[in-house]
């Protein structure tokens, strides 16, 4: 059967009827916002890289913190800059470190707002890497694996101790979930999840966060621990590889470049899915949008229900309070 028996714009007449038949839904819940914690006192300075998007100090995190929450969203992700950068990110896990201190603060004003902690060590370390530097064959310079591990259960710990909802180690080190579990039960944190950066692509899209936390790489890149952009059968094996390990939420980051795997992944998977909208996807459309090329909002509220579409649960993005406004 075909035209005319079928008409398809028939459920397309009316908003109502539109509504009546819409396949995915985007709400506030669905949503955590980047946060970027800044050493100091009084500090908001607006993100260069990334317009409306700020560097704050944990006074003014925690006005943020309760504007987002008062929005309806229900988390944020926070990201630390430190005051001194060292060989292997030691300031990561001090308990004053900035991301401490934000997770007090905000716990102690906003309780109820889900606070999930990015894990990584690049924006510490003076080499911007992601781990600890060894010169394993003659010369080459690469991030180790297990001694990162060590570091990162560390790191994870004084997170939790702090009072973080949700650990989120970003560093693609291999083992991480099984390694942080282990971690955080020893030290009786069972209850604090993990979010794992499960499928984490080396992605020319991270450009203007680099430059918001001053995390570039000093020399070489990030493929010897992020993933290739041509692979998804990969993907699907890191994902169950944190799904065994106990992941709670599992992560496919970028979003946009990557709709065919997020799909995969909640195809494959009952776990909690997490999209990350990254900075070079938000970057994107400002810039297009302050030129008048492109509706702003509409292209923003495309691009998220796109990422619902694919199969994500939540979506992690710097359009978060923009798009909770008009929701
Ligand atoms: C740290 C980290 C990065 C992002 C989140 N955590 C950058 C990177 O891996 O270089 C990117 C976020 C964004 O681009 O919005 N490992
Ligand atoms: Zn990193």
């Amino acid at each position: 059967m075909s035209f005319p028996d079928h008409r398809p714009r028939r459920l397309r007449r009316t908003e109502s009827i539109r509504r009546l038949v819409r396949e995915t839904t985007l709400s506030k819940s669905n949503l955590i916002y980047p946060l970027f914690v800044a050493p100091g006192q009084g500090v908001r300075k607006e993100i260069s890289s990334l317009v409306g998007q700020y560097h704050l100090s944990v006074d003014q995190i925690v006005i943020e913190a309760e504007a987002v929450a008062k929005l309806g969203i229900p988390g944020v992700i926070l990201f630390g800059l430190p005051e001194k950068k060292d060989r292997v990110g030691s300031e990561s896990w001090h308990e004053h470190g900035v991301i401490q201190n934000a997770i007090r603060a905000i716990k102690q004003k906003v309780p109820e707002l889900c606070v999930s902690v990015d894990a990584c060590f690049c924006e510490y370390t003076t080499h911007g890497h992601c781990g600890v530097i060894i010169e394993k064959r003659k010369g080459q310079p690469e991030v180790d694996n297990d001694s990162t591990l060590e570091n990162l259960g560390r790191l994870a710990v004084s997170y939790a101790q702090a009072g973080a909802d949700i650990v989120a180690p970003s560093g693609m080190m291999d083992g991480t979930i099984g390694y942080l579990r282990e971690a955080l039960d020893e030290a009786e944190f069972e209850d604090v999840a993990l979010m794992a950066y499960a499928a984490k692509y080396a992605s020319a899209y991270y450009g203007p966060f680099r430059e918001a936390v001053d995390s570039a790489p000093s020399f070489g890149d990030r493929r010897g621990y992020q993933m290739d952009p041509a692979n998804i059968r990969e993907a699907i094996r890191e994902v169950g590889l944190d799904v065994e390990e106990g992941a709670d939420i599992v992560m496919v980051k970028p979003a946009l470049a990557y709709l065919d795997v997020i799909s995969e992944v909640r195809r494959e998977f009952d776990t909690p899915v997490a999209a990350y909208n990254v900075s070079g996807e938000y970057a994107m459309l400002k810039a297009a949008a302050e030129r008048g090329w492109i509706d702003y909002e509409r292209t923003m509220m495309e691009t998220l229900i796109s990422i619902r579409r694919a199969g994500a649960d939540m979506i992690l993005t710097y359009h978060a309070k923009e798009a909770a406004a008009l929701l």
